[in-house]
């Protein structure tokens, strides 16, 4: 392999985030508090973030849709990519989760501009519109995500983005014997993002593996 395409390694990985916006004061505070009420301390990275911001700013998203707000870290930073009028739809399965997410968009400035939806993203999804939404960022159960795949299929417009965490397994994805039991349903969810024929999509290996797709 040439020089000019060897791998990406944990040094350039380090470089990106040393050359990304960091967090702001709220989303550190949001990290400790989700800590301090035992919220499992899952949050995008920010570099990942800006990418997930870049894109959704490329499609000029207003209306976005997110499966798995845990404490509601991405759901802000997707809302800050948006025009005052945008929306998030961000659906959560934990009453616990999403007290906490709605108390921590309230005290921030994309307030009003994030609704929490308690429940189960199957569910919640069928009852949101046909070509309702620009974007899509599908990060909950892993087992869930062929369905919501095609929920989000149905709900994003055509041109619009669909981005699915975690394609890289929790760093999982190779292990002969992964300890975490969602190993098996993220590459069975790999191999059907992969084929799927409505999406155009690629993993981006930033964070734990970012699969963005277009609609076309
Ligand atoms: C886990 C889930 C995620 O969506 C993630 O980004 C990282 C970890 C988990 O269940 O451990
Ligand atoms: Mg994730």
């Amino acid at each position: 392999m040439s020089a000019t395409s060897d791998p990406v390694t944990e040094r350039h990985f380090q470089y990106i985030a040393e050359r990304t916006l960091q967090e702001d004061d709220l989303l550190r505070s949001l990290k400790r508090e989700a800590r301090a009420e035992g919220i499992p301390a899952i949050w995008i990275s920010p570099e990942q973030a800006s990418l997930m911001q870049i894109l959704l700013r490329l499609v000029k998203a207003r209306e976005v849709v997110e499966v798995g707000t845990l404490a509601g870290y991405s759901a802000i930073s997707m809302a800050r990519a948006l025009p005052p009028e945008g929306r998030v739809r961000t659906i959560e399965i934990s009453p616990h989760h999403a007290d906490f997410a709605r108390r921590w968009v309230a005290r921030s400035d994309v307030a009003g501009r994030v609704d929490v939806h308690l429940g189960d993203g199957r569910e919640v999804l069928r009852s949101f519109g046909t070509d309702t939404a620009d974007a899509a960022f599908l990060d909950a159960d892993k087992a869930g995500y062929p369905v919501y795949l095609t929920e989000s299929l149905r709900i994003v417009r055509r041109g619009g983005l669909i981005m699915v965490d975690n394609a890289f397994a929790f760093g999982q994805l190779f292990d002969e014997h992964p300890t975490d039991r969602e190993v098996g349903a993220v590459r069975t969810f790999n191999e059907v993002m992969a084929r799927e024929p409505a999406l155009q999509s690629i993993i981006v290996p930033i964070g734990d593996g970012l699969w963005v797709g277009v609609k076309p």
